[in-house]
């Protein structure tokens, strides 16, 4: 493991192209468990200086030997993580062999071992792991690669391309040799051996050629495999269609496998995922978990142009592939949902992780512009600014260009950039020239952090029909920008979509000044200076003025600050026709009911339910002519999580209370609509992923959930034979999540139940781990109960096990960052749980052992003592002498904020 004493910090300003360039490498490597021997072979051209040295980088490397053109080299000097090569000619093969030990890799980056299987991970500094290498994304070269086994133990040989050949060797080997056509950088390096099997199909894409299309997972996941193998289908379809991309490689594979640090991970075409992104089947897996493999599997997909045609400069550039990408699988999961509510579903899914997760971490510590001007440890930078609000940035050319003209610009990046490693200034270029259009100032959302705040007012002037609004932003410095010699925030360049909406609820066609005639009815202005005045001209005069919808769709990643009343709210939740900013006008609704509700909780008064609050709910949950995938988000409250940051000083508990109450009391005032709403929407007949059956599931599941709450005896009955009789993983785990946190009599009984159903599926034992760390504490006769008791309980669970990625978030993750109110315990034990917990991790997965540690970067928002504990469990991790790299940089930023 790696452990630095002084942290180094990487200047984006720093970049320098490389000394040497890679024309082609060959590696050969004799893999096994404890010792695996790697021989790379490089054909090396100098492109810099004639004296500058060849540094290539390594880790956790047994230096064996090194050559060159064939002859023992000696220039070499091995120091730290690096092989400094001095004296070498202009052109030369260099020939190096190095060791390492997969089986005693814990940190799942570089050449490990995953149940007696080989994985690699090199993205996005890991390739450094197996060889000494110029492990940069903009080296990029051709690889030929010899992998040798033992053929009992590793009978399935995997790298990137094409399989050139495949033979048996003495005492029990085999050896297999790929080749990959395409130019890739390391971090794209990837092979797979071990006990796998497979499904495979072929298809003919759009140009006529066969590509054959592979599966791989461990032999019993076998029937879990066809939903993966048809979302790729979907997606290579959509890229074809949408963006006239094609598969370029014969061969295209998706191996699953269970310890992987993230979700997914686009080798050329070999795919690894983590078996959570893959498998999936009608009793394991849930709506949900069938929604997000769809969409990783065409995000990784989706890579094969966006990120491994055209790559990364430098590692600055993360978000060029990832908010690109980020962006493409958006587009194409509401492509999918096969309408145009399901398509706002989507929009609205994904805006709450947005506003929950990166609107937070854009106020915190870790602020960080889309594309970052330092790190420390660049894994740590892959983030929900990067991926989400990169994705958001694309959007917005997409918003501004129009859907032909963002098109037009991607065809010019592929023409201009086709096998090259560029950068985000290189993307807006092509954006800008293809469309003739002047995109400097939208440049700012690459290197401005923080979440801009649009401050709306609004003039009306009746006798004229004409409406004045006044549009001003700020963005007060965040983290880095604070810091001094930064240089002042400029306005940012905002898509600003509205429309204007009279007294019956319809679109008004809009007129702007200057303009001759009406146009269409939603209008998106170019918002660019601090403050500025736009004027429609020859609305219906006379009367009141009208309602505007702001920010449709979410057109900019911003904070909309306008003064609705309650009854304007009400009325654009039932009337815009805009689904976004219906559902919108709800959650300000609900999150003004919560903030009232989370004071009157602080001040001890009595807690009473708004009766405007509860017909609002009544009108959207009875209203069957609405999608009920849309009729769900609409009738879900804020997150405790979203509504502590709405709060100037935080208090879980109180937040906690609050909502919980508000819970209680939709569930009882509207007991008989929930239980309509459970009724007419069953989907009888054989499970079905499909939008229609999961849209109808998710609201019956929301409307049990509510009538649990209820805690009448009938309901929780209900929840009961909702478990018994299910038939798929989505009603029944609705079924255990319903009784677990209403503390219903069948809580016991259910949760032992589901483990022996499932004790030998992973993944699914995952979710039992995961509810139970988001368990309510202290719930009527439970008062007092604390989930870190259960929690620290299951952490000796025969079936815990630290080592395994998903099974300690499954745990501890779920904890600390999904149970608010109880991780935030006043006595500070979630935070010493924390400390003990990331400590551990981090001596055996410091990429896993940082995100936990981000889960304190706001401790500066919550109130006494809280904070003050915060701080001290924040100041136990620093003190440690072995911190890996990646988690001192969360915990020292968040400790200097
Ligand atoms: N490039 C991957 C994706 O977005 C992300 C990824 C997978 C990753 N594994 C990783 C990033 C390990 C850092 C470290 O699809
Ligand atoms: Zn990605």
């Amino acid at each position: 493991m790696l452990r630095t004493d002084t942290p180094v910090t990487v200047y984006r300003k720093d970049y320098t192209p490389p000394a040497f360039a890679i024309d082609h490498v060959d590696l050969v490597l004799d893999l096994d468990p404890q010792r695996t021997v790697v021989t790379s072979t490089l054909k090396i051209q100098r492109t810099g200086t004639a004296d500058a040295p060849l540094v290539l980088a390594g880790e956790e490397l047994e230096l064996v030997g090194v050559r060159l053109d064939g002859q023992p080299f000696s220039g070499v000097k091995q120091d730290g993580d690096s092989l400094t090569l001095t004296g070498l000619p202009g052109t030369g093969t260099l020939e190096i062999t190095t060791a390492c030990n997969p089986a005693a890799n814990t940190t799942l980056s570089g050449l490990y071992v995953s149940n007696g299987n080989f994985f690699t991970q090199c993205e996005a500094e890991g390739f450094r792991r197996i060889t000494y290498f110029l492990d940069r994304p903009d080296v990029m070269t051709t690889y030929r690669v010899t992998l040798r086994a033992d053929r009992a133990a590793s009978p399935v040989l995997l790298s990137n391309g094409n399989l050139l050949s495949q033979r048996d060797l003495p005492d029990g080997k085999h050896e297999a040799v790929w080749e990959d056509p395409f130019r890739k950088p390391s971090y794209l390096f990837a092979l797979v051996a071990g006990k796998l099997e497979r499904i495979e199909q072929t298809i003919v894409s759009a140009s006529g050629k066969q590509k054959l299309l592979q599966v791989w997972v461990e032999p019993q996941d076998l029937d879990k495999t066809r939903h993966a193998m048809d979302s790729l289908v979907h997606a290579i379809r959509w890229d074809e269609q949408r963006f006239g991309l094609e598969l370029d490689l014969d061969r295209f594979m998706i191996v699953a496998v269970g310890d992987f640090n993230m979700g997914a991970m686009e080798n050329k075409g070999l795919n690894i995922f983590n078996t959570k992104y893959v498998l999936a089947n009608a009793q394991t897996a849930t709506d949900v978990d069938f929604a997000n493999i769809e969409s990783v599997v065409a995000h990784e997909y989706f890579h094969n142009w966006t990120g491994n045609r055209v790559t990364c400069r430098d590692w600055f550039q993360l978000s060029l592939k990832e908010g690109l990408t980020v962006f493409r699988d958006q587009e194409f999961s509401a492509d999918m949902m096969g309408s145009e509510s399901g398509r706002a579903v989507k929009r609205i899914e994904d805006v709450r992780v947005l506003r929950q997760v990166q609107f937070p971490e854009d106020a915190g510590p870790m602020a960080h512009p889309v594309r970052p001007d330092s790190y420390e440890e660049i894994n740590n930078f892959y983030t929900v600014t990067v991926y989400e609000k990169g994705a958001e940035v694309v959007r917005m050319y997409q918003t501004l260009l129009g859907r032909d003209g963002f098109r037009k610009g991607m065809d010019l990046y592929f023409q201009r950039h086709d096998g090259q490693a560029v950068t985000c200034d290189d993307f807006r270029a092509a954006m800008a020239d293809a469309n003739g259009r002047d995109l400097k100032q939208f440049g700012l959302w690459y290197s401005q952090a923080g979440t801009p705040v649009v401050t709306v007012k609004t003039a009306w002037d009746g006798a004229s029909g004409t409406l004045t609004l006044t549009l001003s932003q700020r963005c007060p410095k965040v983290g880095i920008e604070t810091r001094a010699g930064m240089p002042d925030k400029q306005p940012f360049h905002i898509p600003f979509a509205l429309g204007l909406i009279d007294a019956e609820g319809n679109d008004l066609p809009l007129q702007r000044e200057g303009e001759p005639k009406a146009g269409a009815s939603t209008r998106v202005l170019d918002f660019t200076q601090a403050e500025q005045t736009f004027r429609f001209i020859n609305l219906p005069r006379g009367g009141k003025a009208p309602l505007p919808s702001l920010l449709r769709n979410f057109s900019a990643p911003v904070v909309v600050d306008y003064e609705y009343s309650d009854a304007e709210l009400t009325f654009l939740l039932s009337h815009d026709t805009d689904a976004f900013n219906r559902w919108e006008a709800g959650q300000r609704l609900a999150t003004r009911a919560l903030l009232h509700l989370v004071a009157d909780v602080q001040a001890n008064r009595e807690l009473k339910l708004d009766p405007a609050l509860v017909s609002a709910f009544r009108s959207v949950l009875t209203d069957g002519a609405l999608n009920p995938a849309f009729r769900e988000q609409a009738l879900m409250l804020p997150a405790e999580a979203y509504l502590a940051e709405r709060m100037g000083v935080a208090d879980p508990t109180a937040i906690h209370r609050a909502r919980l109450f508000l819970r209680e009391g939709l569930a009882r005032t509207l007991k008989a609509e929930w239980l309509a709403a459970y009724e007419a929407n069953a989907t009888p007949g054989e499970y079905s992923p499909d939008a229609d059956s999961m849209a109808r599931r998710a609201l019956r599941n929301l409307a049990l959930g509510y009538l649990a709450d209820s805690g009448d005896a009938d309901m929780q009955a209900l929840a009961d034979r909702h478990y018994q009789q299910s038939d798929n993983m989505t009603d029944r785990f609705a079924a255990l999540s319903a009784l677990v946190n209403s503390f219903a009599p069948g809580r016991e009984h259910a949760l032992a139940d589901f483990y022996e159903r499932f004790e030998d599926d992973a993944l699914v034992i995952d979710k039992w781990f995961s509810l139970q760390g988001m368990q309510r504490g202290e719930v009527g006769p439970h008062a007092g109960k604390r989930t870190i008791d259960t929690v620290r309980a299951l952490m000796q669970h025969p079936a815990f096990n630290l080592r395994n990625p998903n099974r300690a978030r499954s745990l501890i993750f779920s904890f600390c960052s999904g149970n608010p109110a109880q991780f935030h315990a006043e006595d500070g034990s979630g935070y010493a749980f924390w400390a003990d917990q990331v400590l551990a991790l981090d001596a055996i997965n410091p990429q896993v052992a940082a995100r936990l540690a981000r889960v304190m970067d706001r401790w500066q928002k919550y109130e006494m003592p809280l904070r003050e504990r915060m701080r001290a469990a924040l100041e136990r991790v620093a003190a440690s002498s072995t911190l890996s790299r990646d988690v001192r940089e969360i915990v020292s930023k968040a400790l200097s904020a």
